[in-house]
């Protein structure tokens, strides 16, 4: 008698950190996983999950149609991984990339696979490693018939928010839909991180805060609307201590930071839609001043900054500008969602987009219910500035804001994510702009032609006659 091989209900390939924890994850949840990679005896020791080192095996023991997850470096990797297992699929089996691959890749993937009829979509996936394996939030795209392959997996590895929603949508039908929210989510995610790094600098330069103390500070606000992952994180951060030295941790980190490109491409995204997103662009634009540190150390020999202390800046200051700042970076990052869903006919919706965001990602913060609220009030809602309140809530923070960046400007102390915001803020709250002297200038020196005020049409100038 021949013994009936149990068929697996899903296959992950790329195997790292995050690879293996959701693979934990949809193995505690019931479901019968198996893995892909090449050198299995680095891969995962865990017996519920069969590592099959030959990607024909791999394909062989999965139920039909196929459910194949991976979580690879974007770029190559993806595009190889493709190519080989692609001549081992049939019609129906779904390819999910899960990684943070960029949205135009994805949908040029999804329409070459669906020449051969192989169904693909890109998955955003934000969490980190505990995401993974306790609960993550998930941003897809693809036709419904296509997500219904995935849906039980994704509900039943996903976060759930404080009123039990569960963290993990369809965002729309195309393919591509959910790298794009993933991107723009990285984005937010880079301005926020920039924001608390400027907090932590005005806490420990201008008023001379010890980290503890600025870590008790951060987790004061821990249950207001200033509260969210990343300020836990900082705060925690803060407070630990190095076991090589026996000093703050924090103190022995060198000034330069990295990325890997996605909140970069969110800002690259963002001026190809012609959406205004100065604070997301200062995240990913403070992080490569950092790697001027050469030049950095040089020209603070020439120019010898001194930095004035004082305690001009109380704590509900600093608390209060975060929050005007950080308000203002969601709302540059939701409008690159809304001018993208216009442009590329998405019907994205941004309640669902802020929704998916409440738990299990890295963006989950306490602003994000009144985000949702707004998005539910009015869906149409051009840009979160505009909501009803939040608008209240940025008059009272605003003039917080505008202190800090005042006094900040006066020390010498940089925040380009916090005067991003303030800058936005103004220039968005004017209704008249100095453009009249931009669209002049064009005209001057190229005979661009003006519109005016009380006229229609277009005119031109010769300025020097
Ligand atoms: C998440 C994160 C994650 C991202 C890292 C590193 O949502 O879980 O966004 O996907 O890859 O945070 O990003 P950088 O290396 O670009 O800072």
């Amino acid at each position: 008698m021949t013994k009936k091989i149990e068929l697996a209900d899903i296959g992950l390939i790329g195997l790292g950190v995050m690879g293996i924890n959701l693979a934990k994850n949809f193995a505690e949840k019931g479901f019968s996983v198996i893995g892909h990679d090449s050198s299995p005896s680095h891969a995962m020791n865990e017996p519920a999950i069969y590592v099959h080192s030959q990607l024909k095996d791999f394909v062989r023991n999965l139920a039909k149609p196929r459910k194949i997850l991976f979580l690879l470096p974007a770029g190559q990797t993806v595009e190889e991984v493709i190519q080989s297992l692609v001549p081992y699929l049939e019609p129906e089996d779904l390819i999910v990339d899960a990684g943070n691959s960029h949205f135009e890749d994805t949908k040029r993937r999804s329409q070459e696979l669906a020449t051969k009829k192989i169904n693909y979509l890109g998955l955003g996936v934000s969490g980190g490693e505990d995401g993974a394996r306790n609960g993550a939030s998930f941003m897809a795209g693809g036709k419904p018939d296509i997500f219904e392959n995935i849906k039980p997996f994704l509900e039943a590895a996903a976060a759930r928010d404080p009123d039990n929603n569960i963290c993990a949508k369809r965002l729309g039908d195309a393919a591509e839909v959910g790298h794009f929210v993933k991107m723009v989510h990285n984005s937010i995610e880079y301005a926020e991180m920039q924001l608390l790094s400027e907090v932590y600098s005005q806490f420990a330069e201008i008023k001379g805060y010890n980290n503890e103390d600025i870590s008790k500070a951060i987790t004061s606000w821990r249950n207001e609307l200033e509260g969210s992952f990343l300020s836990d994180v900082t705060s925690k951060i803060l407070k630990t201590i190095d076991n090589l030295t026996d000093a703050p941790l924090i103190d022995m980190i060198e000034d330069i930071a990295e990325q890997k490109g996605t909140g970069k491409w969110g800002t690259v995204s963002g001026i190809d839609l012609g959406v205004p997103a100065p604070t997301l662009y200062e995240g990913v634009s403070s992080r490569f001043i950092s790697q001027y540190k050469p030049d950095r150390i040089t020209a603070s020999k020439i120019y010898r900054p001194v930095l004035n202390k004082n305690d001009v800046l109380s704590t509900d200051t600093i608390k209060r500008a975060f929050l005007a700042a950080k308000i203002c970076a969601f709302a540059q990052g939701f409008q690159v969602l809304k001018i993208a869903s216009l442009k590329y006919s998405w019907d994205l919706k941004l309640n669902d987009v802020a929704q998916v965001w409440k738990a299990g990602c890295i963006l989950r913060s306490n602003i994000l219910n009144k985000i949702v609220e707004a998005f539910d009030r009015k869906a149409s809602l051009t840009n979160l500035l505009l909501d009803t309140y939040l608008s209240e809530e940025l008059k009272h923070s605003i003039p917080e804001l505008r202190l800090v960046v005042s006094e900040a400007a006066l020390c010498g102390l940089p925040l380009a994510a916090h005067s991003a915001s303030l800058s936005y803020f103004d220039s968005f709250i004017k209704s008249k702009l100095p453009m009249n002297i931009i669209q002049a200038q064009r005209d001057f020196f190229g005979s661009h032609g003006y519109r005016r005020i009380d006229r229609s049409g277009t005119f031109h100038t010769s300025w020097e006659d």
